[in-house]
């Protein structure tokens, strides 16, 4: 195991602070609150990288809900997508007729999001929505797709923290920095 102060050295910039990010994810609790009211809300977790935004998130909306996970890769340990997206779904978790918020960690190319709307709405779901911790401004996102909510918009740059990896590390940092590209151009 890496210890946390050797991963830190990775990190080029913060580009999200700690404290914007609690801020940020009250703000966002608020608007779900409101919107929400009177809905069947299931909270859909897209793993790994949303587990600490979800961990978040989900105590700042001051309703009843339901917590799902879903598995869905596209990008193995390499920083570019790879094009293709595979979902895997919890088999006893019932879709039909819930109102279903994706929380994702980011949106890049948006094809994970495309996959995973796509496979709610062919179950049934009596709504489909987006709250995307980050969204890259990127070339690459040639579909139409957005979230509803965000966090934050940050730059095409790769990124890692709160959840986001590179090769299944740096998801511990409490704030998301840009990782030296050394670090994915040295192997
Ligand atoms: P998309 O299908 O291109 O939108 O890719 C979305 C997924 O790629 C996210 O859920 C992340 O797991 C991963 N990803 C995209 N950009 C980054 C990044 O800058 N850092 C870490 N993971 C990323
Ligand atoms: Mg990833």
């Amino acid at each position: 195991m890496l210890a946390v102060t050797e991963v830190e050295t990775d990190i080029e910039e913060i580009l999200v602070t700690t404290e914007a990010i609690s801020q940020k994810v009250q703000d966002l609790g608020k608007q779900i609150t409101n919107d929400y009211q009177g809905k069947n809300l299931v909270l859909l977790g897209v793993l790994k990288g949303s587990f600490l935004f979800m961990a978040d998130i989900a105590r700042a909306i001051h309703l009843p809900l339901q917590i799902e996970f879903i598995q869905a890769s596209s990008y193995g340990s390499n920083v570019f997508s790879s094009g293709e997206v595979k979902v895997f779904l919890n088999p006893d978790f019932n879709i039909k007729g819930k109102d279903i918020l994706i929380i994702e960690d980011i949106i890049d190319a948006g094809l994970t999001l495309k996959a995973l709307k796509e496979e709610m709405v062919r179950h049934n779901a009596a709504s489909v929505k987006t709250c995307a911790f980050l969204e890259k401004q990127t070339s690459r996102r040639t579909i139409d797709i957005s979230a509803e909510y965000v966090g934050f918009t940050i730059p095409d740059k790769f990124v890692v923290g709160y959840g986001l990896d590179y090769d299944q590390k740096y998801r511990n940092l409490s704030y998301v920095g840009v990782l030296k590209p050394s670090i994915y151009t040295k192997e």
